[in-house]
């Protein structure tokens, strides 16, 4: 196979669309216009009738017992502004507490800040090197006012699944509502609210080779039935939850993408999950200090995260970023490089934090660009490295902590 430049190996950022996901939207866009809620012609039918599929599709992959439980949202950001603060409001008079994890997605924590701000109290279960949540902790941060527990189920960066279901049971056993942030597991790996015991799930689109600008919230109907207070007020679409009129051709695309996901996840798994364990066994045995960051195993077929000692991540990217689309753990705010926060929860220290790069690979991924990436990778890190001081005087046995650098 030729290879075709850039490569993409950036897909906990987003997914291709698939072809087929995009040939079932386009009538949708061109014939099949209609409002779905248009209740007196066939053109509102008709889209009603697709929405409902959609939601139909979605509810199997998650499974979700009634297609009801599904409410579209604009994409996951949305769904999960939607769940905490939707709950928040509701429960007022019962609680003002939650519990939360510090790795969550930024759209979790900021919206748990701004809950804060309001006068909730949240609390940040930390994690344990390998990234995982312990469940024991979760349990003691619970106290009478607590009305929520918002975790993820697999994170965006290290790909590390959380023991959703162990945590689901808790809150089942202590009567509070459960949220879950499953927007890196859809599609990716089993995800069971009736098994998980997950009352509110948020998901995308975009990150299982649908459209971007559609996503959902499951909300349960029973046992418990929860209820959430709406965001977004006016038609009273979604069942009252979400006003504003259904994308039909997005949800189609979300509703062909869960489809597609439902049919091929167990075999896609596999398939990536030897691919990525071929570019981790190339990076690491090729290059000394090399750390995977996360779980060994509990994580994302298709992630992996590595820190290289001596090398910042922004300069690997550089050095491969017109060949490989990847990301660095370091966020490029203002004036300073921000080392991911997730990578410093696990503890590695600073300097390890700024050298990770997360890759991810997805369902159009080639066994001829996951080889390709391998080999630029060492190479680029070598190089690096070479033109490094640090790691010459690591090298000769200097022990780096104990450097004294002469103030300027
Ligand atoms: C874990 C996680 N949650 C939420 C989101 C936000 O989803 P969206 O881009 O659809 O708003 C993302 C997106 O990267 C994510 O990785």
């Amino acid at each position: 196979m030729a290879l075709k430049f850039p490569i993409f190996m950036d897909s906990h950022s987003t997914t291709p669309v698939d072809p087929r996901v995009l040939e079932a939207m386009i009538p949708y866009f061109t014939e099949k216009f209609g409002h779905p809620g248009s209740r007196n012609h066939p053109f509102g039918w008709e889209a009603e009738a697709a929405a409902d599929r959609a939601r139909e599709q979605v509810a199997k992959l998650i499974g979700a017992r009634d297609p009801k439980e599904v409410v579209f949202t604009s994409g996951g950001t949305e769904a999960i502004n939607l769940a905490i603060k939707g709950v928040a409001e509701m429960y007022r008079e019962k609680g003002t507490h939650i519990v939360t994890t510090a790795i969550e997605q930024r759209a979790g924590l900021d919206v748990c800040k701004r809950l804060e701000r309001l006068g909730y109290q949240v609390t940040y279960i930390p994690v344990g090197a390998d990234g995982l949540v312990d469940v024991e902790e979760v349990r003691k941060a619970i106290t009478d006012k607590t009305i929520l527990i918002s975790g993820m189920f697999a994170n965006n960066e290290i790909g590390t699944i959380q023991p959703v279901a162990e945590i689901g049971k808790l809150a089942k056993e202590k009567g509070i509502i459960f949220h879950c942030d499953a927007t890196q597991a859809v599609g990716k790996i089993p995800v069971d609210v009736e098994a998980m015991g997950i009352d509110l799930l948020s998901a995308t689109a975009h990150m299982i080779y649908g459209p971007k600008g559609v996503g959902a919230l499951y909300v349960r109907r029973k046992n418990p039935r929860v209820r959430i207070a709406p965001m977004i007020d006016g038609g009273g679409h979604e069942r009252g939850m979400r006003s504003g009129t259904v994308p039909v051709p997005l949800a189609v695309g979300f509703g062909k993408a869960a489809e597609i996901c439902r049919e091929v996840m167990a075999e896609e798994g596999v398939r990536l999950k030897a691919l990525r364990d071929k570019l981790q066994d190339k990076i690491l045995s090729s290059l000394d200090e090399a750390y995977l960051n996360g779980h060994p195993e509990k994580r994302l077929p298709h992630n992996l995260n590595i820190s290289f000692a001596y090398v910042e991540g922004e300069s690997v990217l550089m050095g491969l970023n017109k060949e490989v689309a990847l990301a660095s753990g370091s966020a490029c705010t203002s004036a300073t490089l921000e080392p991911s926060y997730v990578i410093a929860a696990l503890g590695v220290g600073s300097e390890l934090a700024h050298s990770s790069i997360r890759f991810g690979l997805h369902r159009f991924t080639a066994e001829e660009e996951v080889e390709y990436v391998g080999n630029r990778t060492v190479e680029v890190v070598t190089r690096l490295r070479e033109m490094s001081p640090l790691y010459e005087l690591a090298k000769e046995g200097v022990d780096i902590k104990s450097i004294q650098w002469k103030a300027q």
